[in-house]
């Protein structure tokens, strides 16, 4: 049976740069046999976390808004694929909302012990952001949230694809450097017997 691929495009810019990365980086997946599934967060409503705490007795959320499916489609999933803009030198707001829903799942793992698969699935993530501006530093505030959300999704982070100086909407599509990769990348996603990497993978782009 083929893997499943789930890219998540964040971005609240229909068709924007990190969304156009992702399409190539799932037509990269799908060129390695996976089945592929696109879900453009904006399309749902998703509140923050409130900060209730009523996780903690049993790792379930009583928040009643879209996070719900969108969190059974990201537990079906072999690969995720998460695609975000810079925004203010971290993810955007948008895949904050996403990340800080997992609470609940942060809990079941970190205090209840209580794992989502057994016995463990493998399954993998990959990051993909882009920024406008030239600043070098900023990608380590988008990868350490999304690293942190990979992990309570018990999802092995194969790594990130990270570009500048793309701001623009369409900019991306005059950098086939950087749609080459995400593409490179996708495919190796997917790649079902491929070992992880022992160090997550670092491609940064100026
Ligand atoms: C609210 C906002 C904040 C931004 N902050 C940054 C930033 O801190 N660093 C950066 O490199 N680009 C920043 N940008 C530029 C976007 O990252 C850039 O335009 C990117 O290509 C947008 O990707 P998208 O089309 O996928 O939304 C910002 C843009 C907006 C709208």
């Amino acid at each position: 049976m083929s893997l499943k691929v789930l890219g998540i495009s964040t971005s609240p810019r229909r068709e924007g740069n990190s969304d156009l990365l992702l399409r190539r980086a799932l037509a990269g997946a799908q060129e390695a046999g996976a089945g592929i599934e696109y879900l453009r967060l904006c399309d749902y409503r998703i509140e923050g976390c409130s900060e209730c705490y009523s996780c903690s007795a049993n790792g379930d959320c009583p928040t009643q808004d879209d996070y719900p499916p969108i969190l059974d489609r990201m537990l079906a999933a072999d690969r995720i694929i998460l695609a975000t803009p810079v925004f203010f030198m971290t993810v955007c707001a948008q895949a904050k909302l996403l990340i800080d829903r997992g609470q609940c799942l942060w809990v079941r793992q970190a205090v209840l012990h209580k794992p989502l698969f057994e016995p463990k699935r493998d399954r993998r993530g990959l990051l993909l952001a882009v920024g406008g501006s030239r600043s070098r530093q900023q990608f380590d505030c988008v990868r350490q949230p999304v690293q942190s959300c990979f992990q309570y999704l018990e999802v092995d982070y194969l790594g990130s694809l990270c570009i500048n100086q793309v701001d623009e909407k369409g900019a991306i599509l005059k950098r086939p450097d950087a749609l080459d990769e995400a593409f490179r990348l996708g495919r190796l996603l997917a790649g079902a017997d491929t070992p992880l990497p022992k160090k997550p993978i670092r491609v940064e782009m100026f």
